[in-house]
């Protein structure tokens, strides 16, 4: 008779590098997705159901009527930062771990924050588009004309890791003045390394020039950039997203820009993604990428190397490295 213990069950839901599951095949029983087929929630639930662990991505939803079907499931590691894919309560009442990838991305997707902020401010999609198709016949003295980014004030919404990599590219780079909003506020030494200055919303809203979105999605933040928060903002103001699509209410920004409410968006993130607004496609000062600030192939490694890491030793020590954090408060006002 086989005596050797069963190995754990892993689901790996989409595609990832073959060397992060040839490090996890020795220790689980692998079904990996390198088909990268985008399951649906029954597909998911059908493949789930009876794993013990489970690698995901920011567009897998975890949510209580999938857990509700997968009775074995102990640990759920995501491959990003985010985890608003993530059912937090559902999972806690079902006991099953969740862990995330701090720390690992952060410079990555702040400096592609910085590209969209640029982008934004010198109309640099909106430029290339001209010249692709054609369009650019002559020099005009307003042609082109955007907004300048050194020495001007830099918002930034969420002061984690990333919005600091933002303020310090800011503040180092561009002698910009950083001011910000957050939580939590920064200890003495953590502004003055920047340097940034809290504020309340309100004077983030009236005093950006360009204001970068790093806050995590939650309840509490969910349309925190609504027409009443565009409306007090700079006429010549740009909005940068690289939280997540819920932070911006997306009808209301469409109107700002239609209107001249701010001057122009950079967008890594929708509502609906990978869906996009129509009338977002259709704008020319809005710059559209596709959820890709954390896109550097090392990054992209070192992010599901983590998640990887957190199934490795939450089974072997009972301990997972990266739990996400407890729910989050509200932002205060
Ligand atoms: C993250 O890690 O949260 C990024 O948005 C990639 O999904």
């Amino acid at each position: 008779m086989n005596t050797a213990p069963t190995r754990p069950r892993l689901l790996i839901a989409r595609a990832i590098f073959p060397e992060v599951i040839d490090r996890l095949t020795p220790f689980f029983d692998v079904d990996s997705n390198q088909a990268d087929d985008v399951l649906s929630a029954t597909q998911m639930a059908t493949r789930l159901v009876d794993k013990q662990g489970l690698l995901c991505t920011a567009s897998d939803v975890i949510d209580a009527p999938l857990l509700a079907q997968c009775h074995a499931l102990r640990i759920c590691a995501n491959m990003a930062v985010g985890f608003g894919n993530l059912d937090l309560a559902a999972l806690s009442a079902r006991g099953v771990v969740a862990t995330h990838t701090p720390g690992v991305l952060s410079d990555t997707t702040a400096d592609f924050g910085f590209a969209l902020l640029m982008a934004a401010a010198r109309r640099t999609g909106e430029a290339e588009r001209c010249v692709r198709e054609g369009r650019w016949h002559k020099w005009s003295y307003d042609f082109m004309a955007g907004q300048d980014v050194h020495g001007s004030t830099l918002g930034i919404l969420g002061m984690g890791r990333i919005g600091q990599g933002v303020a310090r590219r800011g503040a180092h780079g561009f002698g910009m003045r950083v001011i910000y909003h957050n939580r939590n506020r920064l200890d003495a030494a953590g502004e003055a390394s920047i340097p940034a200055r809290f504020v309340d919303m309100d004077t983030l809203l009236r005093e950006s020039d360009h204001l970068v979105l790093t806050v995590a999605h939650s309840a509490a933040t969910h349309h925190v950039i609504d027409a009443q928060a565009l409306a007090r903002m700079k006429r010549t103001a740009t909005l940068v997203n690289i939280a997540r699509g819920g932070v911006v209410d997306e009808d209301a920004l469409i109107e700002a820009l239609c209107n001249g409410v701010i001057a122009a968006a950079a967008l890594d993130v929708f509502e609906n993604e990978p869906a996009v607004h129509p009338a977002l496609v259709s704008l020319p000062n809005v710059v559209l990428t596709p959820h890709m600030a954390s896109a550097s192939r090392a990054t992209r490694l070192r992010m599901a190397h983590l998640a990887a890491d957190n199934l490795l030793a939450y089974f072997q020590t009972g301990r997972a490295l990266t739990p996400v954090p407890p729910l989050s408060p509200s932002l205060p006002a």
